[in-house]
C-alpha cells in the first residue's frame, strides 16, 4: 500500500498518456471489434481482477448481445514495477468447457500473465479463448502472446490509472498516466 501524500505526489508530477476521453473512445471501438467477432458466440467475459476491472465493468455495458460474466485473480509478485512469479488466487466458477471466452485484463506487458491464463483456460478445454486489453507495452519484447483485442499501446514506462496501480493505488483513474522518472 502506499500513502496517499505519496499517491497525491506521484500523480502530481506523472505525464499524461491517454486522456479520459481518449481511453472512452478506444473501449468503445473495442466493444465494436468485439461484437462483430462475438455477438453469436454467448461468450464468458472473464475478468481478471483486480487490473481489468474497470475495463470489464465499462466494456461488457458497451456489448448489447448475450454473454455470461466471470472472473479470475491472478498476481505477479515480486519488485513493485517488474516481473515477479505467477499465483492463482481464483480460478473461474462458472464451468468453461466448451465455451467462448473473452479473457478481459489491464496490459499485456510482457505477456506472461495472458499466457498464463490462457493456457489454463486451453486445459479446461474452452472452444476459444480471445483476450483484450486497455493497454499494450511497447516494450519491444517477443511475447508469448498477441492480444486479440487492444484498446491502446503505451510507451515502455511505469503506467498507472484505468485498473493499472502505482503499489495498489490510482486504478479508479479513467485516464492513463507514466510515472515521471521511468
Ligand atoms: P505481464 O505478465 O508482464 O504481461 O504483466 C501483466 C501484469 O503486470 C498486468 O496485468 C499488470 O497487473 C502488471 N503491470 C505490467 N506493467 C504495468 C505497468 O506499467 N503499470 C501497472 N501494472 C503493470
Ligand atoms: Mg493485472
Amino acid at each position: 500500500m502506499i500513502d496517499p501524500q505519496q499517491a497525491l505526489a506521484i500523480l502530481a508530477s506523472a505525464d499524461i498518456i491517454h486522456p479520459a476521453d481518449t481511453v472512452a473512445a478506444a473501449v468503445d471501438r473495442v466493444a465494436r471489434e468485439i461484437t462483430v467477432r462475438l455477438r453469436t458466440s454467448n461468450p464468458v467475459l472473464l475478468c481478471v481482477l483486480n487490473g481489468g476491472m474497470p475495463f470489464a465493468g465499462q466494456l461488457m455495458t458497451r456489448l448489447t448481445f448475450p454473454l455470461d460474466f466471470d472472473y479470475v485473480q491472478v498476481a505477479r509478485y515480486g519488485q513493485a514495477t517488474s516481473g515477479g512469479v505467477l499465483s492463482w488466487r481464483v480460478e473461474p466458477a462458472l464451468p468453461l468447457r466448451g465455451r467462448t471466452v473473452l479473457v478481459v485484463d489491464d496490459i499485456l506487458d510482457e505477456g506472461v500473465t495472458l499466457a498464463a491464463i490462457r493456457d489454463r483456460l486451453l486445459e479446461l478445454e474452452v472452444a476459444a479463448c480471445y483476450t483484450a486489453v486497455v493497454a499494450e507495452k511497447m516494450n519491444g519484447r517477443r511475447k508469448p502472446i498477441q492480444a486479440d483485442f487492444v484498446a491502446l499501446t503505451v510507451p515502455d514506462r511505469f503506467v498507472f490509472g484505468y485498473g493499472m496501480d502505482v503499489r495498489g493505488a490510482w486504478r479508479n483513474l479513467p485516464a492513463i498516466y507514466a510515472m515521471r522518472g521511468n
